[in-house]
């Protein structure tokens, strides 16, 4: 494990990673449970993956935990998943504090619960001055809704005159995304062996390094984290140029 860690450059780590965790089901069923029961073995996963991200020194983790396609699962695995959503929130806010992490959220939050909403905004209000990490939940979240959305935001103030159609570029539409506060990704990172998207940051990767691994969510540890980060370094990001054109730093 110290070895996996020196092998990271620590000048060339992503400054955001996002993840979609996914196997809990599989990894219940594996073990002849129910699927829920891969939910509740899911936290350990989470704190591994977030206090991995802050021993490198990256700033911005984002974790897809619940997506609008989520909410056409069974009654019984929805309510199980949003309170799930809610004892972890509060079990974790002592950690969160401990350890820097500044609690952050993107989706259509109204859609949840409402005590799970009450919950999740006051451990982001809680955390809000914390600065080693940004830990971002997407929950009831799709990308595009997300799009959906920004574009009524955009049209009403075109409407209202607040903004001219000709002054409509990507910065624009990238501060009315739920993100708006968050840089692109650098790194997606999938478990389970699915190699999909699943509805997830659409436009924030368009120039994301993907990675996929077999491992199910619950299993997922510090070292699974690190051996994506040294497959991250072994890549070239190349942005459009050419190969030369990055090692001459053009
Ligand atoms: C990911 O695990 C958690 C959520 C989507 C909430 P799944 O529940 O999708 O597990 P699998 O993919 O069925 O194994
Ligand atoms: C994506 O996983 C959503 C989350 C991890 C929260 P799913 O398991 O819902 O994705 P699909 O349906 O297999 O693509
Ligand atoms: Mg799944």
């Amino acid at each position: 494990m110290s070895n996996l860690v020196n092998s990271i450059n620590l000048n060339k780590t992503p400054n955001h990673i996002a993840i979609i965790m996914d196997g809990n089901g599989r990894w219940a069923k594996g073990k002849g449970m129910q699927r829920v029961f891969g939910h509740r073995n899911a936290l350990t996963a989470v704190r591994e993956a977030v206090d991995g991200a802050s021993d490198i020194g990256t700033k911005y983790i984002t974790l897809y935990a619940f997506s609008t396609e989520n909410w056409n699962r069974p009654k019984l695995e929805v309510d199980a998943l949003m309170s799930l959503l809610i004892s972890s929130l509060k079990k974790e806010l002592p950690d969160f504090q401990k350890n820097g992490i500044r609690v952050n959220s993107i989706g259509n939050i109204e859609q949840l619960p409402s005590n799970a909403q009450k919950v999740l905004l006051n451990v982001i209000n809680q955390t809000k001055h914390n600065t080693t990490i940004t830990l971002t939940f997407a929950l009831s979240y799709g990308a595009r809704e997300e799009i959906v959305n920004a574009i009524k935001n955009i049209s009403k103030k075109v409407v209202n005159k607040e903004i001219d159609i000709e002054k409509i570029d990507e910065k624009i539409i990238n501060n009315h995304l739920y993100t708006f506060n968050l840089p692109d990704v650098d790194l997606m990172i999938r478990t389970s062996g699915e190699q999909r998207i699943s509805n997830f940051l659409l436009w924030q990767m368009a120039y994301a390094e993907l990675y996929f691994t077999e491992v199910l969510w619950p299993d997922f540890r510090k070292e699974h984290l690190f051996n994506a980060i040294i497959d991250y370094q072994n890549r070239e990001r190349r942005f459009g140029k050419t190969s030369e054109q990055i090692d001459k730093n053009e």
